[in-house]
């Protein structure tokens, strides 16, 4: 490592942050030799009704794996969102709200944001759900989706939130895995521009699910949409109709708050559980140590509220610590590239984050968008979702924050509830490219393949030693996949499907999944979906789907795909079976590069041999390895011969 190559923390941030050097060691030592005294100690970040004695409950063992935190308190999280702000941050913005157009934007208060939430829990009620109901939220990025997140989490219902790009099979697969009785949505979505039809696949995907009953919908664009009678109702009609009072419900630590369905290396989505205490205060201690966020400052983080870091940043963090967190609703082009910019000048944001793979696709335009604003008011950037590129850091450092604003480089999971592995900005000099040091309580492990614990510097599997209060709890209605997903590989740890490198500071870079997820443009994507899809289609006979480097999405998705006898494979087909898996997953699963292939590369057994699609796809044919073990060697030559990618 050269010189050049570390970033050391700005000397002025070190004396304001949460955390500088010293603290940060101090800290983390306490929180990896003590766990249980450390987290007893911050779990009072949040409010508790009735305050907990027990503060940690893990094993993972096979036959008794559990993961309990403060399991004995009781709290609410909507209450811990905004009710204990009103005192004292009443008339303090709670939610920016960014509208797809420029022109379109508005403010809510805690005060405001309070009525409204409190309203809102009332028409969950009058429409019969309760505590431990599941609610299905397929919802575009407007204060709504917040309102309801947060009347869920008041109410003691557990919200899943589908992200708005899904298509209505994937909806319904996930409503009627956790039995979710009602659906929030809105007439039409708006992003960069378009529309985005969620009624009409609301309505599609409820064909299928009787089980759902009642549909609200929020009025965005004001389309016409189909109608229901008794079931569905429009969100402004129900709110007119109900009071502002309701007290939150007391909740145990252990109660859930929400589901997130997620991609995994086989078969459909999980849905992953996430709990009440726990995670309100991983959720609040990681969003004010990482972003070193301080009281007024403007907090603006890119996701959509369908990911998890739209639930842990957008919402719970940021509003459980009495933020100002800006919620937007379009994408970083429209109108123009300097989108992003403009509107970090307009609400005069200080803390800004955002995925890679925005950054890369900004980064094609030039400097000239970025540098015609102003973007005074940075103090700190962040980025998530997948590898960032050194390069792609170097101009997020120099160009967006002219060279000024640290970058927190931040790595968890959906199943970590919050961020795991990151730099604190007062603490951690910065290596571009690197995720550095675990937060605190976070003990990794680097692993090899045979679950040979590494030490110093090394490559390797990434595990966790130990529990974390935001460590997901359980696969809602399949506990055993839990323990086999996380637990088997490698007894004892969790196991977190990334594989990483350690370098002699101790930093840790992460390298990429190491199982058969992808990640494109910071989605997770699983191969078995996209070939599940595909094989669903009446001319595919069989489909094998690995990703391949891509420039701007970090992960392109590559399927190989053997037709039916007597298909011809035509442009159309191609068309055809991308436009195909587009209705069957979503925009986000289309396959980038489909390649015709008569025969997969199988061993004798007959198991697809991903490893050799993998080198072809990645156009890296001249280190395929040992081959010898292919029932049929010449299948080879062929995919290569026709490979896609050069
Ligand atoms: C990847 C998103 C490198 C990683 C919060 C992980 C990252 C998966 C980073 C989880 C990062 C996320 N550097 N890789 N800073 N952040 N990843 O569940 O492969 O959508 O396992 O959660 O994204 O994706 P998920």
């Amino acid at each position: 490592m050269t010189v050049e190559d570390l970033y050391p923390v700005p000397a002025e941030l070190a004396k304001s942050a949460w955390a500088d050097k010293a603290n940060y060691e101090a800290m983390y030592r306490a929180s990896v030799e003590d766990p249980a005294a450390f987290w007893g100690e911050h779990g009072k970040r949040v409010d508790w009704i009735k305050p907990y004695t027990q503060v940690k409950d893990v094993s993972y063992d096979k036959d008794d794996l559990h993961i309990r935190w403060y399991y004995d308190g009781t709290l609410n999280v909507s209450y811990n969102c905004i009710d204990r702000h009103l005192e004292t941050k009443g008339d303090r913005t709670a939610i920016i709200w960014e509208g797809d157009d420029p022109s379109d934007d508005k403010t809510l208060t805690y005060r405001e944001l309070h009525e409204e939430v409190c309203k809102f829990s009332n028409v969950l009620k009058a429409q019969g759900i309760k505590k431990g109901d599941r609610v299905t939220l397929y919802m575009p990025m407007v204060v709504e989706a917040a309102v309801a997140m947060l009347a869920c989490a008041r109410i003691g219902a557990v919200h899943s939130i589908v992200f708005g790009g899904f298509s209505p099979d994937a909806l319904a697969g996930r409503i009627r895995d956790c039995e979710s009785n009602c659906v929030i949505t809105a007439d039409e979505g708006l992003r960069g521009g378009k529309t985005i039809p969620l009624k009409e696949n609301t309505d599609k995907a409820l064909e299928s699910c009787p089980d759902c009953t009642t549909c609200i919908v929020i009025r965005r664009t004001g389309v016409e949409t189909g109608w229901v009678a008794g079931r569905d109702v429009w969100y402004h009609e129900e709110m007119a109709k109900v009071d502002a009072d309701c007290p939150p419900e007391e909740m145990n630590a252990e109660d859930p708050l929400f589901i997130l369905y997620t991609s995994g290396s086989t078969g459909q989505p999980k849905g992953v559980l996430h709990t009440t205490g726990g995670y309100i205060v991983y959720a609040a201690m990681t969003h004010r140590y990482v972003f070193d966020y301080h009281d007024g400052d403007i907090y603006w983080c890119t996701a959509d509220v369908g990911w998890v870091t739209g639930h842990s940043y957008i919402v719970y963090g940021p509003l459980a610590n009495g933020a100002t967190t800006l919620m937007f609703e379009g994408v970083p082009n429209y109108p123009t590239v300097s989108r992003f910019w403009e509107v970090c000048d307009k609400h005069q944001v200080n803390i800004f984050y955002t995925a890679p793979t925005a950054i890369r696709a900004l980064m094609r335009d030039g400097d000239e968008p970025v540098r015609k604003t102003s973007r005074s008011s940075l103090r700190l950037l962040g980025s998530v979702g997948e590898p960032i590129n050194p390069e792609a850091w170097r101009w997020y450092h120099e160009v967006v924050g002219d060279s000024r604003c640290p970058i927190v480089d931040t790595w968890w999971q959906t199943e970590t509830g919050g961020i795991l592995i990151t730099p604190l900005p007062g603490a951690t000099d910065l290596k571009p490219g690197s995720a550095t040091r675990p937060f605190f309580g976070i003990d990794p492990i680097m692993v090899d393949n045979d679950g040979k614990v590494l030490e110093g510097a090394c490559e390797g599997v990434l595990c966790i030693k130990d529990s974390w209060p935001g460590q997901m709890r359980t696969v809602y209605g399949d506990h055993e996949r839990f323990y086999q997903t996380y637990f088997a590989t490698f007894p004892g740890r969790y196991f977190t499907g990334d594989g990483a490198r350690r370098d002699e500071d101790g930093y840790y870079w992460i390298t990429g999944r190491v199982d058969d997820v992808i990640n494109v443009s910071g989605h997770r994507m699983g191969t078995a979906e996209v070939e599940s899809a595909l094989v669903a289609h009446d001319k595919v006979s069989e489909a094998a789907v690995v990703g391949y480097p891509h420039d701007i999405k970090g992960q392109g998705i590559y399927a190989y795909v053997t037709l039916t006898a007597g298909v011809e494979s035509t442009e159309e087909l191609r068309t055809e079976l991308a436009k195909w898996v587009r209705q069957e997953i979503g925009p986000i699963a289309t396959p980038d590069l489909i390649q015709w292939a008569p025969g997969l590369p199988k061993t004798r057994s007959g198991k697809i041999m991903r490893r050799i699609l993998r080198k072809v796809a990645e156009n890296e044919y001249g280190s395929l390895g040992d081959t010898s073990t292919l029932a049929d060697p010449a299948v080879v030559d062929e995919l290569i011969e026709n490979r896609m990618n050069r």
